[in-house]
């Protein structure tokens, strides 16, 4: 054999070795990934089973209940953000609850004119299930710059007015927002006061499933609006799994790159290509609409399948799906319905654009309450005097035979609503 051949079959061989070794880390991955595929469309049965579980342990209670406020701390260095800890005054033990839902509280705050005015507003819990006591942490709402408007009345009363030893009247955890609870990948993106959710997520997934890939963006402006700080340092030291992204979209001269934050800018899908790897996740967004509006559209149009896109919006806008406007689009053919406010007495053609018999109604300036926009809260139930509505998904509040919940519900005949 001369020593050409010799370095043909040496190279060979190379080659072979190479080919079976990239064939097998290859089949590896794709093993892997399929796992990871079957426990995000829901068909691995120990993640089931979890579910149920928790699902059966989160009973809450019917009606308000009298929670008294036990510590009040305030979060970040403006002091814009307090959190409060809530215990039952009743002395009966704290029904777990699904990280990601809120509390309704029914408050009565002062008025200028020396009154009282009752309102209904949903917070956040802030931690996980399972601790002694619930924790919300509220951002003070200040006057609109330029504006004549009073400042925020419910996250002001709370700042100013509720003290250790307040009594609250607080409805049970609700709401469709929480973390699955298989095993898959998940991104957690909070921006500015929408970071409450994701803390009980996440500190429920570091808790409950140290394995999990947990990732958490959070966006605000600088180290002045940055939350429990000091926490998520000590998690993301503890927990190799998980990984911390603190962006900054207006650092001071005094914020530093690596050790206050990790990225200049705001959250993007740009900036979450770049640092994910490429792999089936589950994204859980919240924050202010226009990032959430950006951030849902970008996810969809690089491929993230919908069923995977979770998010929630704190505001009064609620942020369409793609598909559910093509789906709204195609209903636009039918015939027209007539909705009528009989207690404003107006009447309108429903638009067959708006998501909800709330939204349309706000958007015609037929005042409503509402608190949480998501069927949990019942501010917004309204008695049918006449017609059909349909519900867009089940709501968590049960509301009374002949009434309906506007902020999920949409009309399918012509209808008189009490508002
Ligand atoms: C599911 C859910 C979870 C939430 N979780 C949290 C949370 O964890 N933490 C948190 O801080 N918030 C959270 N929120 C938001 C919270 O519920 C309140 O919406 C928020 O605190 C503002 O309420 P407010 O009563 O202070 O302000 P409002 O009194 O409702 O006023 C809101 C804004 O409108 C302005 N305004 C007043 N009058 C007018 C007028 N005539 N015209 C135009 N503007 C006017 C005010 O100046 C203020 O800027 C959540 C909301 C939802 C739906
Ligand atoms: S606003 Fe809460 S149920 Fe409609």
């Amino acid at each position: 054999m001369t020593s050409a051949m010799l370095l043909l079959w040496i190279a060979l061989g190379i080659v072979v070795q190479l080919a079976l070794w990239l064939g097998i880390v290859f089949w590896r991955h794709w093993q892997s990934y399929q796992v990871l595929q079957d426990q995000v469309d829901g068909k691995n049965p120990t993640s089931q089973t979890e579910n149920l579980q928790t699902e059966a342990a989160s009973e809450g209670w019917k009606g308000f209940r009298a929670f008294k406020v036990i510590q009040k701390t305030l979060e970040d260095e403006s002091g814009a953000i307090c959190s409060f800890y809530l215990r039952p005054e009743d002395g009966q033990s704290l029904p777990l609850f699904k990280p990601g839902q809120f509390l309704t509280f029914k408050l009565a705050v002062p008025t200028q004119s020396g009154t009282e005015e009752e309102i209904i507003r949903c917070y956040s819990l802030s931690d996980s299930p399972g601790h002694d006591a619930y924790r919300v942490s509220i951002k003070r709402v200040p006057t609109p710059d330029g504006t004549p408007h009073p400042p925020g009345r419910s996250s002001n009363y709370f700042h100013d007015y509720v003290q250790v030893g307040t009594s609250l009247a607080v409805r049970a955890p609700s709401g469709h927002f929480y973390i699955d609870h298989d095993n898959s990948p998940v991104v957690l993106i909070g921006g500015g006061i929408g970071i409450t959710p994701m803390l009980s997520m996440l500190n429920w997934i570091v808790a409950h499933q140290p394995e999990r890939e947990v990732w958490l963006f959070y966006g605000v402006r600088n180290n002045s609006e940055v939350i429990l700080k000091s926490h998520l340092q000590a998690l993301s030291d503890r927990h190799p799994n998980f990984k911390l992204r603190i962006c900054f979209s207006a650092p001071q001269p005094g914020d530093l790159i690596k050790r206050d934050f990790h990225h200049r800018g705001r959250i993007d899908v740009a900036l979450l290509r770049t640092e994910l790897p490429l792999k089936p996740y589950n994204f859980y967004i919240c924050g202010p609409t226009p990032m959430m509006e950006s951030l849902v559209d970008a996810l969809e149009d690089w491929g993230v399948p919908d069923t995977r896109i979770h998010f929630e919006a704190f505001g009064p806008a609620s942020i369409k799906r793609k598909s559910s406007i093509e789906s709204k689009v195609s209903e636009e053919g039918s015939a027209p319905v007539m909705v009528t406010f009989s207690k404003s007495n107006k009447q309108f053609t429903w638009d067959g654009k708006s998501s909800s018999l709330l939204e349309f109604a706000e958007g015609n300036g037929v005042t409503v309450e509402s608190g949480c926009r998501a069927g949990g809260c019942g501010s917004c139930e309204t008695r049918i005097q006449s017609g059909e509505v349909r519900f867009s998904h089940s709501p968590d509040f049960d509301s009374e035979p002949g009434n309906c919940l506007l902020c999920v519900c949409i009309p399918v005949t012509d209808v008189v609503l009490e508002a």
